[in-house]
């Protein structure tokens, strides 16, 4: 591991690292690069960010600097707690490959400390008028700044954030969302002590009776998350059950007891969909904070990407592993389709087909989880209460669903129903606009992705296995880059990745390696 402490010697030695050849990186042409940046104090909540970081990247990078910016005049910036012997060891031992520890000097130059002589990024007001934002003013406009500084200068693929700070990482993801940056912000489930403290630098400010008490912050709002379970949806029942708990403790002081839209922060009087219950308080003399967020409803999976980078397989197996529903757009155009010839209408019949969609029931059900051996997994489908699995798979059907599939109107009506399955989520649907046009509210989605090379290799593997004749492989990719062309040039349903999308890069990884990658991004979702 090498030490950094200016901008010069971190950016040297990150591209000395990316032009290194190593085991990891072979055959793939740039190295990926993961951020976590901290103020040091490292714990167990960092080493997980760290964990994940090196999971996902060849390159990992942390960076310690307690910033000046974010604390306000009567905060602890003296008294923060600062160690970089342990920090070191730590980074050395969880396989850091670049520890950046500037001087204010360093990151900010000799006259940078002074507001009026330096550039700042701000957050929207909306999103700093809550929670934290009142008690501790310009604090999300110090973390806003420095972690733009810090994104600038490390260019990572991804940067690590855990959900503890859930102001502080809804705040950033729409940072780089707003300011096009081309780092994804990934967020991580919050690590927590036995008792259920989550960690934090700051808990080594406690007492030993206080850091006892200190779970009260955690079983409060499990109390919260009881309520809610059992169906209280309303703001108030909810904050009132984390209050009383809290009061349990004699000489807490609540800071504030909030509950906000998960992402863009807006105060909720009642859940919806998704709440973030989040709470500040002093034990003794120390601020301590935490959240929840609640769902009223199982997250949507959202998975795009180009042809060939193994949607469908991965979609149905994910569905299939966590028990949620692939919502099977194909199968569901397939029984339209089969309707239409029952009723022998013409598939170019615009007219006709709204009007036998406006009165027909469609039901889709789960995979059954118990079967891993059926394959192709196939969606059981209902029309009108027939089941009509085996016969939407026609040769018949086949023939006249993509014209069937062509009309606006039943393009808009299935649309429709989709929507209807979204509401009560737990479903997963892939395509190349699910996370952007079709569900923008999904809770995880995915960009999954190969290189062209590396579909081009599959599809010639998959050539052979069905002894049909081989394909050049040249020729192969060329089909292949100009289908991604068409299929993010098109008008409907272009090919696009969501700016909040995780891309999994497929390239040496097994079908199972991936869907065990997206099973694991859906429990972290869950258990945020
Ligand atoms: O969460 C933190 O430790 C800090 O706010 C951060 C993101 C490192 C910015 O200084």
């Amino acid at each position: 591991m090498q030490l950094l402490k200016t901008v010069e010697g971190l950016r040297c030695s990150l591209t000395q690292l990316s032009k290194a050849p190593s085991a990891v990186a072979l055959g793939s042409p740039e190295k990926s690069v993961g951020l976590i940046p901290t103020m040091g104090a490292l714990h167990a909540g960092h080493q997980s960010l760290i964990q994940k970081a090196n999971q996902e990247n060849d390159i990992v990078v942390v960076s310690i600097f307690v910033n000046p910016l974010q604390f306000g005049p009567q905060e602890d910036l003296a008294q923060y707690p600062r160690d970089l012997a342990t920090d070191r060891q730590l980074c050395e031992a969880s396989g850091v490959d670049l520890l950046f520890t500037p001087t204010s000097a360093a990151l900010y130059g000799e006259e940078g400390l002074n507001p009026a002589a330096l550039t700042q990024v701000v957050p929207p007001a909306q999103m700093t008028a809550v929670l934290c934002g009142p008690f501790r003013p310009g604090h999300f406009q110090g973390v806003a700044t420095v972690v733009t500084k810090l994104l600038s200068i490390v260019q990572p693929d991804r940067a690590y954030f855990g959900r503890k700070d859930a102001q502080q990482l809804a705040i950033l993801k729409r940072l780089v969302q707003d300011l096009n940056l081309p780092s994804q912000i990934v967020p991580c489930a919050i690590a927590r002590a036995a008792d259920g403290l989550a960690h934090s630098s700051r808990n080594q400010y406690l007492t030993a009776a206080a850091r006892s008490q200190a779970a009260v912050l955690y079983r409060s709002l499990q109390a919260a998350a009881a309520a809610f379970a059992a169906g209280d949806r309303s703001g108030t029942v909810l904050i009132h059950t984390v209050r009383a708990e809290l009061k349990t403790v004699p000489g807490l002081q609540i800071e504030y007891v909030e509950l906000v839209h998960p992402e863009t922060l807006v105060p909720l009087e009642t859940i919806e969909t998704a709440g973030l219950l989040a709470i500040a308080v002093y034990l003794d003399k120390t601020r301590l904070i935490d959240n929840i967020t609640l769902r009223s409803r199982l997250p949507i999976v959202a998975i795009d990407g180009p042809a060939g980078a193994g949607k469908s397989t991965v979609a149905r197996r994910v569905a299939q592993q966590l028990g949620l529903l692939y919502l099977d757009t194909g199968a569901m155009y397939r029984a339209v389709t089969w309707l239409t010839l029952q009723r022998e209408i013409e598939p170019q019949d615009q007219v006709a087909i709204a009007e036998l969609l406006a009165d027909c029931q469609i039901q889709l059900s789960s995979l059954d989880a118990g079967d891993e051996s059926a394959a192709p997994l196939q969606t059981r489908v209902w029309v009108n209460q027939q089941e009509v699995t085996q016969v939407i798979r026609s040769q018949a059907v086949t023939s006249q669903v993509s014209a069937v599939a062509a009309q606006p109107a039943v393009r808009a009506a299935l649309l429709k129903r989709q929507h209807a399955y979204g509401e009560k989520g737990g479903i997963v649907m892939e395509g190349r606009d699910i996370g952007t046009q079709v569900f923008p509210q999904a809770e995880l989605k995915v960009f999954l992705t190969a290189s062209v090379h590396e579909r081009a290799r599959r599809r010639q593997l998959d050539l052979k296995a069905q002894n049909q004749p081989t394909i050049a492989l040249e020729s192969l990719e060329r089909s292949i880059y100009e289908r991604d062309r068409q299929d993010s040039e098109r008008p409907v349903a272009p090919l696009r990745k969501a700016p909040d999308a995780i891309e999994v890069q497929t390239d040496g990884l097994s079908v199972e390696a991936v869907i065990q990658q997206i099973v694991q991004l859906y429990q972290e979702r869950l258990n945020a």
